[in-house]
């Protein structure tokens, strides 16, 4: 069985983050986020990933290689023009084989895959779409479907009042190869705007596959947060690495100012008058000087913050200094390798660069 991961959007929503990095490389508890969804597929099986991809390819190539080090084989398709979520699988036609998943690359969930495949076989569809019921589904896919699940429109990011429905599009597909038919070659071609509405209009039968399982898309700042807090408070069950400490974290065991719970790469180096968590995540080579205060914050690797400041809320990118007495307000977004100054106060909800022309990739 294969499966096709997405991984060609250029992350818009989380910029500065996905000028230095492509969001699949985002990094989920500390490990790159595509490393979590490549886990998850190994765990039912799939061994054969095939990712169109085309915004950085190169930072995902360099990291994953040809997949043997995680004991699977990956084919990487890389799109010139980006080609839409139904042109990516046209583009990829030559090397599958036979019927597969497609997995949205920012959706973190707890599905269980092999029942969703048990399923599909039961109805016997050309396709079965996982779908999760959410409070607002205007950012989402809307999918209405019968009570035998046969599903009869798909409308995708409908203004709220005019939502047929709360069960959204969760981003994991399983097709028959006939699917690829319907799909013309060589343009952009968007799999929610234009092939599920045809192969429903044609009389095709995509069946609907709705769980209660854990879901969320991480393309967005606040949801990235929300999954990390998830994470720590083990409503998303995830497996930790060895080497890194868990909820409640062993590298900064016996510190006065943690609030659990945090999650720290081994080598972090915390003042003991710093005031971690809750719900933080440290990464590798992190550095935190007297008083400093963190709460409800991701901080990738190598980030060094002066005495003093306080962070909030905020998602802090690799390699970034922060000066002593800073205040980073709720909600902010810090680029790669940003220097804050001494005192400098980001008012909530601020992105600050790397400007994109100097961290566009080269290759
Ligand atoms: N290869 C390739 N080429 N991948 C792409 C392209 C492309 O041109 N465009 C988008 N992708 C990838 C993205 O990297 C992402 O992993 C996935 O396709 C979905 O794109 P998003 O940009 O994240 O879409 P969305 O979140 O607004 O909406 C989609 O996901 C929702 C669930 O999170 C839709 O599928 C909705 O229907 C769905 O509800
Ligand atoms: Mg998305």
């Amino acid at each position: 069985m294969q499966a096709i991961v997405l991984v060609g959007g250029e992350g818009t929503r989380l910029r500065p983050l996905t000028y230095g990095t492509p969001k699949p490389m985002v990094p989920i508890m500390n490990v790159p986020f595509l490393a979590r969804t490549l886990e998850r597929l190994y765990e039912a099986g799939i061994r054969d990933v095939i990712l169109p991809a085309g915004y950085m390819p190169q930072a995902i190539v360099d990291y994953f290689g040809d997949g043997s080090r995680l004991d699977m084989t990956i084919t990487y398709v890389i799109e010139e023009t980006p080609l839409g979520t139904a042109g990516a699988l046209k583009n990829v036609e030559e090397h599958i084989t036979g019927r597969f998943f497609v997995l949205n690359g920012d959706v973190l969930t707890s599905l269980d895959l092999q029942a969703m495949l048990r399923y599909h076989e039961e109805k016997g569809g050309l396709g079965t779409l996982h779908l999760i019921p959410v409070d607002d589904p205007s950012a989402f896919g809307c999918v209405v479907h019968d009570q035998t699940g046969l599903v009869s429109a798909f409308v995708e990011k409908p203004p709220r009042d005019q939502a047929p429905t709360n069960e959204i599009n969760a981003g994991t597909y399983l097709l028959e190869l006939e699917i690829l038919k319907e799909i013309p070659a060589g343009r952009n071609v968007s799999i929610e705007r234009e092939t599920f509405p045809q192969v429903i209009a044609a009389g095709e039968k995509l069946y609907a596959y709705t769980t209660n399982d854990y879901w969320i898309d991480v393309g967005r700042p606040e949801q990235y947060l929300a999954a990390h807090r998830d994470i720590l408070s083990g409503s998303m069950p995830l497996k930790l690495e060895p080497g890194l400490t868990g909820p409640g974290s062993d590298a900064l065991k016996g510190h006065p100012g943690v609030v659990p719970p945090i999650h720290a790469a081994g080598d972090v180096v915390v003042d003991p008058t710093a005031s971690i968590g809750p719900n933080v995540v440290l990464g590798k080579g992190c550095s935190l000087g007297a008083r400093v205060v963190v709460r409800e914050s991701v901080l990738w690797d190598r980030v060094s913050v002066g005495p003093g400041t306080h962070i909030e809320e905020a998602i802090v990118a690799s390699g970034v200094t922060i000066g002593p007495e800073a205040r980073i307000g709720k909600g902010s977004v810090i680029g790669h390798d940003v220097t804050i100054e001494p005192g400098q106060v980001l008012e909530a909800g601020s992105r600050v660069g790397p400007a994109p022309s100097t961290a566009l990739p080269t290759t």
